[in-house]
């Protein structure tokens, strides 16, 4: 049995390794451009009429509209481009030996003084969760209404698919970021807000991705934490300017690091994760295909084993 946060990866591990399982890229440049400028000129418009239409009642206090500018001025953590880092998904952080700058470990699994321990040892911590599935197993998921999640993420059990237009839900993630800073995380890492490209049984579009994604932002930044794009290439440019980085799975496997490139060029990491089938057996060869791979130059490289335990591997 998988653990059911593998889901939030882009994986099918039906169709790892195999080349149909490219995803389409988007072609949508045209609608990406007036998205972006609506988000430039628009912005506080848009939230404040979606905050006024879901009626939500929040439980943490609404953050100032105009934070979304202060991903260039704010004073929250901004990672480089190219800076190392680690991932740890499967179990709370037990193994801190990977002398690295960042870690991006689980919100609700690691307490409070796993992250202290960690600034104490001058690492900035990245703090994961899922903002666009339903995962059954977490503390606050019984939170969640019937009405909020449509159908299960494909191939794993445990998960479905988030309608992240609701207000319900959108106070749950509120929360969560809430407990992020609470915990003195640098910043989040909220995965699967690419519904757009799955078979969710919702609605979900590029668009309402990008408004969940300023929705996000706007919470985290208004609590000086940052916030990066999980996989989702389809947004990179209509998102690039209020996010911080990139966690990207899969992209030379699957052919799609140019994608990213916009986040390299703009300073940002793309932290980039490798999951090749012979890990933790990987051989030279594997590795240097991994590593050379001319469209990933100056991407954070981790090769990892699908479950995110301690093993890692770098360039
Ligand atoms: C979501 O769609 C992407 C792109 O088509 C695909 O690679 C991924 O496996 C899908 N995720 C799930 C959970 O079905
Ligand atoms: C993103 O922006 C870059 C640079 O302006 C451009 O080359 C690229 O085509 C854009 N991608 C999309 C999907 O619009
Ligand atoms: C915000 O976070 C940055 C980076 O950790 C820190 O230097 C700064 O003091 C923080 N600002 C506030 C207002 O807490
Ligand atoms: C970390 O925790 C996992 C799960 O409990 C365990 O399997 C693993 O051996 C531990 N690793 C270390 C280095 O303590
Ligand atoms: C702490 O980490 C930052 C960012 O990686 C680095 O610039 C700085 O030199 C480090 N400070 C110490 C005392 O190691
Ligand atoms: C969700 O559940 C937790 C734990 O049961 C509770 O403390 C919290 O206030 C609830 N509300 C939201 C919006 O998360
Ligand atoms: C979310 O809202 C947008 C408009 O902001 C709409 O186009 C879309 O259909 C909605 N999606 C869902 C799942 O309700
Ligand atoms: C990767 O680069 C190294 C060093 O430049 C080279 O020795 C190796 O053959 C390359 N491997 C692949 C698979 O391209």
């Amino acid at each position: 049995m998988s653990p059911s946060w593998i889901s939030t990866r882009h994986v099918d591990p039906v169709k790892e390794g195999n080349a149909t399982g490219t995803p389409p890229s988007s072609p949508i440049c045209v609608f990406l451009l007036v998205v972006t400028i609506g988000l430039g000129v628009g912005l506080g418009v848009g939230l404040t009429r979606s905050h006024e239409q879901d009626g939500s009642a929040s439980t943490e206090p609404s953050p100032p509209l105009g934070n979304i500018t202060n991903a260039t001025t704010g004073t929250f953590w901004k990672p480089t481009a190219g800076t190392p880092w680690q991932i740890v998904l499967e179990y709370a952080l037990n193994d801190t030996s990977i002398d690295v700058p960042v870690y991006d470990i689980d919100l609700f699994t690691n307490p409070a003084s796993t992250i202290d321990s960690l600034h104490a040892m001058n690492r900035s911590v990245i703090c994961y969760f899922s903002a666009g599935s339903y995962e059954d197993f977490r503390p606050d998921s019984g939170n969640f209404t019937k009405d909020d999640y449509a159908k299960p993420l494909d191939g794993w059990p445990g998960e479905w698919w988030l309608n992240t237009n609701s207000s319900n839900v959108r106070n749950i993630m509120r929360a969560r970021i809430a407990l992020a800073a609470s915990k003195g995380c640098d910043g989040v890492d909220p995965d699967n807000v690419d519904g757009y490209d799955n078979d969710t049984g919702l609605d979900l579009t590029e668009d309402t991705a990008i408004n969940y994604l300023t929705f996000l932002a706007v919470e985290a930044h208004s609590r000086n934490m940052s916030i990066g794009l999980k996989n989702a290439g389809g947004i990179v440019n209509a998102t690039l300017d209020m996010l911080q980085w990139e966690v990207n799975e899969q992209c030379g496997q699957y052919d799609e690091c140019e994608d990213f490139q916009q986040f390299l060029d703009a300073g940002k990491p793309v932290f980039r994760i490798e999951y090749p089938s012979s890990a933790p057996d990987i051989s030279t060869t594997t590795l240097d295909g991994i590593c050379n791979n001319t469209a990933a130059v100056g991407f954070s490289t981790v090769v990892k084993l699908m479950d995110l335990d301690n093993w890692v591997e770098y360039c």
